[in-house]
């Protein structure tokens, strides 16, 4: 069997669509939809993500707002920013791209962000709403990833998932949606990790498999039973001197060898990566029409 590829840019520009529409409307009602962007330091991986989601608001006519420090910002500096943003009436969505440096404490920072306009979904006011099936934002990557499931109209209830990885931005809460008593969930999932025993057994009984390690070749296709679904959440730069930038995109799965036995799969880049920042926008649409029925 050679594998569908899900085309996650084409899905992302159809919800674009529609995003952008809503956003005239809101317009039209004297609402601007704004997103506060904010990137500490110089990681070339989070300057590009974050210049992607700058141009994904203007592209769909959410302003966006800016916010670049330098590497030696403080954890106070950057806290008195967030609280800055948490009564701007003009943002309605706050992102602090992660990592942050090792000298500020990540989880305070989260903890600073007031959850209504956390689009992100990772203040812990919203994860726990997440857990027990409450009204949340939802985090972009994992909920990017359902929507690629349900539009690509893949089975969910009673499916066996195996999530290899267990970070609080990916593995972690797409475990948590998967398993919740929704149309969107319904499955049983397997979270597998560092110090999992045997990751092959297990991704071998896989209906689908999430692949959101940060390695490449996590996922080979000895390990893929025939006609899994396969959604590849890594992106890992490789060496490649025949490119002009000096490096390559690739996945966390074996692609080749893995389409020749999957029946539908994600690729990177154009797979997850053009989900994750379309929720984003989705989110912070969500937050500014909030602000119209409050
Ligand atoms: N770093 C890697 N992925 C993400 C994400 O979805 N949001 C933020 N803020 N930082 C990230």
């Amino acid at each position: 069997m050679t594998a569908k590829i899900i085309d996650g840019k084409q899905v992302a520009a159809d919800m674009r669509a529609e995003l952008k529409e809503k956003v005239a409307e809101l317009k039209a009602k004297g609402v601007t939809p704004g997103l506060a962007v904010v990137l500490v330091g110089e990681d070339p991986a989070s300057k590009s993500y974050v210049t992607a989601k700058e141009r994904a608001c203007e592209e769909i006519g959410i302003y966006s707002d800016d916010n670049r420090l330098s590497a030696k910002t403080s954890e106070d500096e950057l806290l008195a920013l967030v609280e800055k943003l948490n009564k701007d009436p003009k943002i309605n969505g706050i992102l602090v791209q992660l990592p942050l440096p090792k000298h500020i404490d990540e989880d305070k920072v989260l903890l600073a962000i007031d959850p209504a306009k956390d689009v992100d979904g990772f203040h812990p006011v919203n994860v726990g709403k997440m857990v027990v099936g409450q009204d949340a934002y939802l985090p972009c990557t994992p909920h990017g990833i359902i929507q690629l499931l349900v539009r690509s109209k893949v089975q969910l209830e009673g499916a066996e998932v195996v999530v290899v990885g267990r970070s609080n931005i990916v593995g972690k809460p797409i475990a948590n949606m998967l398993i919740q008593k929704a149309h969107t969930g319904n499955a049983t999932v397997t979270v597998c990790h560092t110090r999992t025993k045997n990751i092959a057994e297990h991704v071998k009984r896989a209906d689908i498999i999430i692949a959101a390690a940060g390695r490449p070749n996590t996922v080979t296709a000895d390990m893929v039973k025939d006609g899994a679904v396969i959604i590849d959440v890594g992106v890992n730069r490789v060496e490649d001197a025949t490119k002009k930038r000096g490096y390559r995109l690739v996945g966390d799965v074996d692609f080749e060898a893995v389409k020749e036995k999957a029946s539908l799969i994600t690729p990177v880049p154009g797979g997850v990566g053009p989900m994750t920042i379309t929720m984003l926008l989705y989110n912070t649409v969500q937050s500014a029409e909030k602000t119209l029925k409050a």
